[in-house]
């Protein structure tokens, strides 16, 4: 029961950017789930630093890194904005949002600008509800989807990631 809700996975791992006043943040986040076609849900623990960000500013972006910046990625889900600040150390360029006050990543391969509707308080973790107010995604990895091989990092539990490599259609190819 322990590693149940890992029959789920493997997820898209995003790195979530969130920033309120002076203070930016970035941590890596899998538990998400569309929810209406221009909103979205994620799973957030009230304890990380990102959590206490994103309830002040109400936003956040949502960022896809490739699977070539897995040390990043698995930095930014390992290590607390309270102890490090992770976009100096982990060399991470922001952008200005383009509909938000929350920046995204320069070099993302997409990004989801999200601006929070509603909040379920679980146990640990929130359920935040966000519509999303802008997104983009770079033509050479994502047209209606993530095309084949583009190297997506997926979390599969644990150390371990995958990535989508090989796509299999319901209708034959010629
Ligand atoms: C691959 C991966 C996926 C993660 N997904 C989530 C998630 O969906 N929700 C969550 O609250 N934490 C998740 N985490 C854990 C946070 O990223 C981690 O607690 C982080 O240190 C919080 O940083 P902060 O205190 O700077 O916000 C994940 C970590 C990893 C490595």
């Amino acid at each position: 029961m322990k590693f149940a809700y890992r029959i789920l996975h493997p997820k898209l791992a995003f790195l979530l950017v969130t920033k309120h006043e002076d203070n930016t943040n970035v941590m890596t986040l899998a538990w998400h789930m569309p929810v209406e076609y221009d909103t979205i849900a994620i799973a957030i623990d009230r304890e990380n630093y990102s959590y206490e960000l994103l309830s002040k500013s109400k936003e956040f972006t949502l960022n896809v890194l490739s699977i070539d910046n897995l040390d990043v990625i698995w930095k930014a889900g390992t290590t607390s904005g309270r102890e490090i600040d992770k976009i100096k150390e982990l060399g991470i360029k922001l952008e200005d949002g383009v509909k938000i006050g929350t920046p995204h990543i320069k070099n993302a391969m997409a990004f989801l600008e999200c601006s929070i509707e509603d909040e379920l308080k679980l146990k640990e973790h929130s359920l935040i509800v966000a519509k999303i107010v802008h997104a983009w995604a770079d033509k050479r990895f994502f047209k209606e989807t993530w095309l084949e091989g583009c190297g997506i990092p997926m979390h599969v539990g644990s150390v371990f990631f995958t990535t989508n490599s090989k796509y299999i259609s319901v209708k034959k190819r010629r």
